[in-house]
Formats: C-alpha cells, structure tokens, sequence
C-alpha cells in the first residue's frame, strides 16, 4: 500500500467552538491508482489533504490518527523532512493556479528552480527538463512560453504549468484538489485525459478530490464519499455507481446532468443544507436532510460498515436494524 490514512482527525479550535473538520478518516491508495474523495462544500476533503501534506494553517491542527506514506508515518517527521517529501515523492495541485504560482517570475525560472531543488541537476539539465515537461503536458511552443510570465497565459495553460510543475519531479502520489473547476467544460476534459495519460506513463497514484460524481466515473478506480468530515461509503467505482448504498451517495448520484436527459424537469437536488460545523446534528451528520430517517438515527452515530470491501455508514445496513 502507497498511501494509508488511519483515523485520521482534524480540528480547527474557533471562539465559538471546535470545528471537526476530518473525524476519524480512514482509506488507503495503492500504487497507480486513483482514488476520488467526493462531497458537498465543507465535507472535509480540502483538509483532509492539506493534513497529509503538513500544508494545515493555524488554528487547524491534526488531534489524532496516522498517515503512513510506504509504511512511515508522515505525521511524524518534521518541517524540513516533510518538505522534502512534498514535491519529490507526493505533489498537490489545487484548484486555482495563482495561488501556487508566483505572479512575479517566469514560468521557467519556477519550474527550474523546484527541479534543481529535488532531482539535483544543474540550471542547464533543469530548464531542459523544465521546457521537455511543458511539451509532455501540452503547452504549444513551450520553450518560448517557458519565458513567459503566468498571468500572460489562459486558465487552461496556467493549470497545464501546475501539472508539469507537479510532475517535474516524478512524484509517487499526486493530490489534485478540484484542479478543473475553475476551468471550462472543454478544458476541463482536457485536463483530466491529460491527468489520465501522466498517471499511466509515471505509474504514479492520485487522490482526486473533486465535488462532482461525473468526473469520478471516467478517471478513479475507488471512490471515498464524505459528509460533515466523516467518511459515509467507500467502495470501488463501478460498484458505487451500480450499487451505492448510502442515501447521501444516492442524493449525489441523482444530482448529476445527464447529457441525455433533455426532459423540462429541474435536476434533483438533496433538501435542506450542510449542518453548521458548530452546530451538527446528534446522531447520524445526515438525518436532517435524510429521506430514510428513522428514529434511532436521531440519536446514534451510525458505525462505518464492511460489507464485502463496501464499506458504508448508515444505519440500513448496520446488522443489527430496529423492528419496524
Ligand atoms: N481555516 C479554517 N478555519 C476554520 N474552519 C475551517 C478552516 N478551513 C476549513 N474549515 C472548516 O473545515 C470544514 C471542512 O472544510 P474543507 O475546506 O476541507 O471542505 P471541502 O470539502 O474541501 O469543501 P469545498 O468543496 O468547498 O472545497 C468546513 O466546515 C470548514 O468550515
Ligand atoms: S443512518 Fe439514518 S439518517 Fe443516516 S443516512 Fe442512514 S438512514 Fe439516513
Ligand atoms: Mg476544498
């Protein structure tokens, strides 16, 4: 296994309260595969991977569980360990490209710099790597755009730099956090395909964390589906989409445009809203807004379940169901 999260917990300590952002998360990644973790705003993905990255911000801090990268737990290692391991075994590339591209330098000089630092080869051996992984990622011209600046080139462009700055290094785990919303459709499917095709050529495993279900079908091979910072079902792909079991998974799986579905009727959408952080429900995080509610739901949390390598968090498929 590349990758295993293991009860893993973060909170952010507010005036009002505590936020529990990630509580108690677990899955693994294995290498070469793409895992998706899926979920309305605030579910917890973006934290969930600023926290296997060492990337949180105060007050947020990790209270609890393990992040075991190839057996070693990366909760342990300190500043500088870590920063070692970001860009030289695991990448990030987030949903907007300004913010991890510096306004001010060349396209070049950043992709340099970041390969002289962890692969160790001279300026030289780096703006050849620098301009070879520009073209692999689809930027026409690429030695003559390398001297641009980022804010001469489009959003799709400066996306494509992201990747090949994320790439650069060969990194064994790639966390890609929502990298085509902020693009059009079009370049949107672009990026994907592209991700798709590094994926292989490096034999690399990526975390996806996106908010739609549409995406995940044509990329992952496990899907991870969080509600209120706790994992509701993990199964593999085909099998969510065949089989999902949780009510929130069916409620995100209704909600996807068909392309085929030209009917007048408005596209379903789950009642009701995300609870405040401070403010959860007791028992069961989606009983507010859950079609199947019962009683005890109100009151328990529903364990996480395997059923079969289908793990799911609903009291439906707990075992021990009350009699109706
Ligand atoms: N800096 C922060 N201070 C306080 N609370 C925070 C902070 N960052 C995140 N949170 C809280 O943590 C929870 C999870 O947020 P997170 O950003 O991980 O959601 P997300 O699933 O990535 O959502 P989105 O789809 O909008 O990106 C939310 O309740 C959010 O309010
Ligand atoms: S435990 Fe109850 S409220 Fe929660 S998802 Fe299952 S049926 Fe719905
Ligand atoms: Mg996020």
């Amino acid at each position: 296994m590349l990758l295993e999260v293991k009860n893993l917990k973060t909170e952010f300590k507010m005036r009002k309260g505590i936020v529990k952002a990630v509580d108690d998360v677990s899955f693994s990644i294995d290498q070469g595969k793409v895992l998706a973790v899926v979920g309305e705003s605030g579910s917890g993905k973006s934290v969930t991977s600023l926290s296997i990255m060492g990337l949180l911000q105060d007050p947020g801090k990790v209270t609890g569980g393990e992040v075991l990268f190839k057996g070693e737990d990366l909760l342990q290692k300190n500043k500088k360990e870590m920063q070692a391991i970001r860009g030289h075994h695991i990448s990030m590339i987030f949903q907007e490209p300004m913010t991890s591209l510096n306004p001010v330098y060349k396209i070049k000089d950043q992709l340099t710099e970041s390969i002289m630092l962890h692969m160790k080869l001279s300026k030289k051996e780096a703006l050849e790597r620098a301009v070879e992984m520009l073209e692999l990622v689809g930027i026409p011209s690429a030695r003559e755009r390398a001297d641009e600046y980022p804010h001469q080139m489009s959003g799709g462009m400066r996306q494509r730099v992201m990747i090949a700055m994320a790439l650069a290094c060969n990194p064994e785990l790639l966390i890609a956090d929502e990298p085509t919303t902020a693009l059009d459709v079009t370049i949107q499917a672009q990026i994907l395909e592209l991700l798709g095709e590094m994926r292989k050529k490096f034999n690399m495993a990526v975390l996806l964390i996106t908010h739609d279900l549409g995406v995940v079908s044509e990329t992952a091979d496990r899907v991870v589906v969080m509600y209120c910072g706790k994992v509701m079902e993990n199964a593999e792909v085909k099998e969510i989409f065949a089989n999902p079991l949780h009510p929130y998974t069916n409620g995100l799986l209704k909600s996807i445009p068909s392309l085929e579905d030209d009917s007048e009727e408005p596209l379903y959408m789950i009642r009701g809203m995300v609870p405040n952080p401070l403010k959860m429900p007791s028992g069961c995080p989606f009983s507010d807004r859950c079609e199947k509610c019962m009683e005890r739901c109100r009151q328990e949390m529903p364990d996480l379940v395997d059923i079969g390598g289908h793990e799911v968090r609903c009291f439906m498929y707990s075992g021990e169901k009350e009699e109706a």
